[in-house]
């Protein structure tokens, strides 16, 4: 089996067409975001984020020589000490490797940098596998929040409190 090696760098405005692809690729249609809330997001200077990708394969006949992106995060500052994870996809075939617990460290310690308290996310009450993943990571479910979804689905807001970590 060959090695799985990735890299994980700043999201920038020109990856709308890729972060928007892979938000279709992870979510149902009415649970996905819309191209233009994800380029407000882009734009936004509260707003955090990483792109995870495959390194360029070695420039040789046939290959384009450009990393290929499999995986993005999303985050937002929404008050002095508040943030909210807005969305966080990885691809299928990537998954249960690791990658979305380091992109979720990542934006931590960017809002561990800033004084931030709590951070929170929405996720399906479908999304079982999503919910685990956010349980193992020390969040906990606040409330139920019903017809969350564009599509009527419900969801539950989840938080994670920095400080007490800190103090653990
Ligand atoms: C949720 C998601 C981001 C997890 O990313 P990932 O890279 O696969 O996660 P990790 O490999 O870091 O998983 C860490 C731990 O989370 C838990 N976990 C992750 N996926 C899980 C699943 N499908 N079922 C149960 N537990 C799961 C496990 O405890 C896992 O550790 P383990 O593999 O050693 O058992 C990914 O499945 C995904 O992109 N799903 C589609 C989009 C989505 O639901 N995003 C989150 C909602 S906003």
């Amino acid at each position: 089996m060959s090695e799985f090696t990735y890299q994980i760098r700043a999201v920038e405005k020109h990856d709308l067409e890729t972060v928007y692809a892979i938000d279709h690729a992870c979510f149902p249609r009415g649970v996905a975001y819309a191209k233009s809330l994800l380029k407000d997001l882009l734009g936004s200077p509260q707003a955090c984020g990483y792109v995870v990708e495959s390194p360029a394969p070695s420039v040789q006949k046939g290959k384009s020589g450009k990393p290929t992106p499999f995986g993005f995060i999303l985050a937002i500052r929404y008050s002095p000490r508040a943030a909210n994870i807005v969305t966080l996809d990885i691809l299928e075939p990537y998954r249960r490797r690791g990658v979305g617990t380091e992109l979720m460290k990542r934006v931590e310690a960017d809002f561990r940098i800033k004084p931030t308290q709590v951070i929170t996310l929405e996720v399906s009450v479908k999304n079982t596998a999503a919910q685990a993943f956010y349980r193992k990571l020390g969040f906990e479910i606040l409330e139920k929040i019903d017809n969350y979804y564009e599509n009527g689905e419900d969801a539950f807001e989840m938080f994670k409190s920095l400080e007490f970590q800190r103090r653990a």
